[in-house]
């Protein structure tokens, strides 16, 4: 019988089991087979091979029973690996996410002027008067302010038109020299295809003793700095006017879909404007309290920028939370 209890042991899986319980417990198992030897024994025999026999019996239930639960055990922890997710594989259709257009051009522009040594400096989106207007040279009546196409609440509060409040704020409350860029959200009446009622601007403003700072200083950072934008294009300053800078102009860039020979983006100009900047405006000094300083100051629209370099022809879908056109950023 010893065999028997061996091959219990040695059985590898549930199923080799059974068939050695078939063998032992069978009609013609083993132990059938001996209870029969019984037939042609004594009587004294008899009961001596039945206790033996029933002994066995008994024990190699147990033992079948106790192998059975261990293999049990085993299979189920096999089945439970093998059937794991492992959470360290990729998975190609994995989704990542991504910064939108519009976040990682102004994450570019910082990024160049931070190392330019620039702070970054930010303010308030609902302003007053002052700040977005009468301190930068625009008193009330004064027709450029119909440039702006303001949203006004109650007591001459409104959304800022654009960032340039913050350099009024930044100078009311340290002394020169200031080295600043101000980015953020800036709000105006204005919807189509080029036009949304909230943008991004970033403003720019330097400061220092009277004399110091040129016009040549502004256009040497700006042509540097819209290189690095939009690789190697060609600047031009055209003059303009802004009533918080004297002289004022714009900065155009050459095309840089058509390299300059005209497009339908550049309106067959080859040009592409991009920035307003000038020197400060002595007044805006004297509404800050400033004194024997000179400055120049730029703004410039993220949005416009991003525009450009994705080819994005309608700004308005960059807001419209579009999944399909945002994946295409990633
Ligand atoms: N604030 C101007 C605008 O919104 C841009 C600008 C900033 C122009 C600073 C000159 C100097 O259009």
């Amino acid at each position: 019988m010893k065999e028997w209890y061996d091959a219990i042991q040695n059985a590898q899986s549930v199923e080799k089991l059974e068939e050695i319980r078939v063998s032992v417990f069978g009609k013609k198992g083993v132990l059938a087979l001996e209870f029969a030897k019984m037939k042609t024994a004594t009587d004294e025999e008899k009961a001596q091979i039945a206790k033996d026999l029933n002994t066995h019996k008994s024990a190699l239930t147990n033992e079948l029973m106790q192998r059975k639960i261990t293999l049990q055990t085993l299979e189920l922890q096999e089945a439970m690996r093998a059937s794991a997710i492992d959470v360290s594989l990729f998975s190609s259709k994995s989704q990542s996410g991504a910064l939108h257009p519009v976040m990682e051009t102004m994450d570019k522009i910082i990024e160049y002027f931070t190392a330019m040594n620039f702070d970054i400096k930010t303010g308030p989106m609902v302003e007053n008067d002052f700040y977005n207007f009468e301190a930068l040279n625009l008193p009330k009546y004064h027709p450029a302010r119909d440039m702006q196409d303001t949203f006004y609440f109650k007591d001459e509060m409104l959304l800022r038109t654009h960032t340039s409040p913050v350099q009024i704020r930044t100078m009311m409350s340290t002394k020169p020299p200031i080295r600043m860029i101000a980015p953020g959200a800036v709000f105006r009446r204005d919807y189509d295809i080029t036009h949304t009622p909230m943008f991004h601007q970033v403003e720019g403003l330097l400061v220092d003793e009277e004399g110091i700072v040129s016009f040549a200083n502004l256009k040497f950072i700006l042509e540097n700095f819209l290189k690095y934008m939009f690789g190697d294009v060609e600047v031009r300053f055209r003059p303009s006017f802004f009533p918080f800078t004297e002289p004022s102009a714009e900065v155009d860039i050459s095309c840089i879909f058509c390299k300059g020979c005209g497009c339908r983006v550049c309106s067959k100009t080859g040009w592409l404007e991009v920035l307003g900047c000038g020197i400060v405006d002595p007044n805006v000094f004297k509404a800050v309290g400033y004194k024997n300083v000179s400055g120049y100051a730029f703004g410039l629209g993220v949005e416009r920028f991003a525009m450009l370099i994705h080819q994005i022809g309608d700004l308005r879908s960059l807001f419209e939370g579009d999944i399909k056109l945002l994946e295409q950023f990633q």
